[in-house]
């Protein structure tokens, strides 16, 4: 049987066809290019192709000098790694500080592992031919073995900057993790909540209450909850539609007040204010892209790119005669997340 030492070497094993004897460099496995014993040289494989040499394996002391860039670069990844971290400890995320440090690590780790391809590993191409097997025979995975072995050989003689890759990308990957704090603090419920709850009073801009009977037919006015002006969930237009057939839907029974009904004042396609009351049509048109929405049909869009109808905000009256709110919204205000289909 045939031994990966038995074919390593043109001169030792005698096999190859005429014109491939004495042409393949002394010393190489003829197996590493896909040719089998007797057959002539392909001619897919260059016959001067070698791979056993890397950039600067005749000048220690030009190898020493990539050595010592590439640490140097490293070295500067683990800083920036470090500035990273720092910024986001005492310096609470400061944007563009964090993206030098980032910036510079990740040029630097790059930068680093080019050279360290470059300058210290065989950096020759290597062609096999595509041969007749499907399947590697034992001496052709003996020849990848070899080849692997001799790839990571200058590695092997350099293991100050073996030891250093690690805890350098350990760190920066580690330093990565920090940005995650910009994303700011969990919404929770924060986005299908507003300030509206139980009895809580409709007032005007002027922190005003509001009886039913302030709001005349056809009118239309923005209120707020009682203490929460500022709240931009919460801005609710109150509309009297009088005598106008207002269509109930299940579930939203029991919601006006007289003709009074109230709708959210966010627009669901990308919260501006929708609220332009076209008291002919009963329509509220969105200025921003022109959705527009049919308050007899419960706010229901019915032109535009409005995913969804305006939710309803159930009323009724306090014992002073004040519109309050029974609840909060039952469907969440404005455009999000759970627009969809
Ligand atoms: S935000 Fe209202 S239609 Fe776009």
């Amino acid at each position: 049987m045939t031994t990966s030492e038995e074919l390593t070497g043109v001169e030792r094993d005698g096999h190859y066809a005429g014109e491939t004897a004495g042409r393949l460099p002394p010393g190489r496995n003829p197996r590493h290019f896909g040719i089998d014993p007797g057959e002539p040289w392909p001619d897919d494989v260059p016959m001067d192709q070698d791979d056993t040499h890397w950039r600067f394996e005749n000048d220690p002391k030009a190898a020493k000098r990539a050595e010592n860039r590439i640490a140097v670069l490293f070295v500067l990844t683990l800083l920036s790694s470090a500035g990273l971290a720092w910024d986001y400890i005492s310096n609470d995320g400061q944007t563009q500080v964090a993206a030098a440090c980032f910036g510079v690590g990740l040029a630097a780790l790059a930068v680093g592992l080019i050279l360290m391809a470059r300058d210290l590993m065989p950096g020759n191409e290597v062609t096999a031919s595509r041969g007749h097997h499907h399947v590697s025979e034992d001496p052709d995975r003996v020849a990848v073995a070899e080849s692997l072995a001799r790839g990571i050989e200058p590695f092997a003689r350099r293991a100050f900057l073996l030891k250093v890759l690690a805890p350098v990308g350990g760190a920066f990957s580690l330093a990565l993790l920090f940005p995650i704090a910009s994303l700011g603090p969990r919404p929770h419920r924060d986005l299908l909540q507003t300030k509206w709850g139980r009895f809580t009073r409709a007032v005007n801009q002027d922190g005003q209450p509001i009886r039913p009977n302030d709001l005349p037919v056809d009118g239309i006015l923005t209120v707020f909850p009682e203490g929460y002006m500022d709240d931009a969930l919460s801005p609710t237009l109150l509309i009297n539609v009088g005598q106008a057939p207002f269509r109930i839907v299940k579930g939203n029974e029991g919601y006006n007040i007289g003709g009074i009904v109230a709708f959210s004042a966010i627009c669901t396609h990308a919260a501006c204010p929708a609220k332009l009351y076209n008291t002919q049509t009963h329509q509220l048109i969105c200025p921003c892209h022109q959705s527009t929405f049919d308050v007899l049909d419960n706010a229901k869009p019915v032109f535009g790119p409005a995913p969804r109808s305006l939710p309803q905000l159930p009323l009724t009256v306090d014992a002073e005669g004040y519109i309050v709110s029974q609840s909060d919204y039952t469907q969440p205000v404005g455009p999000g997340f759970w627009n969809r289909g």
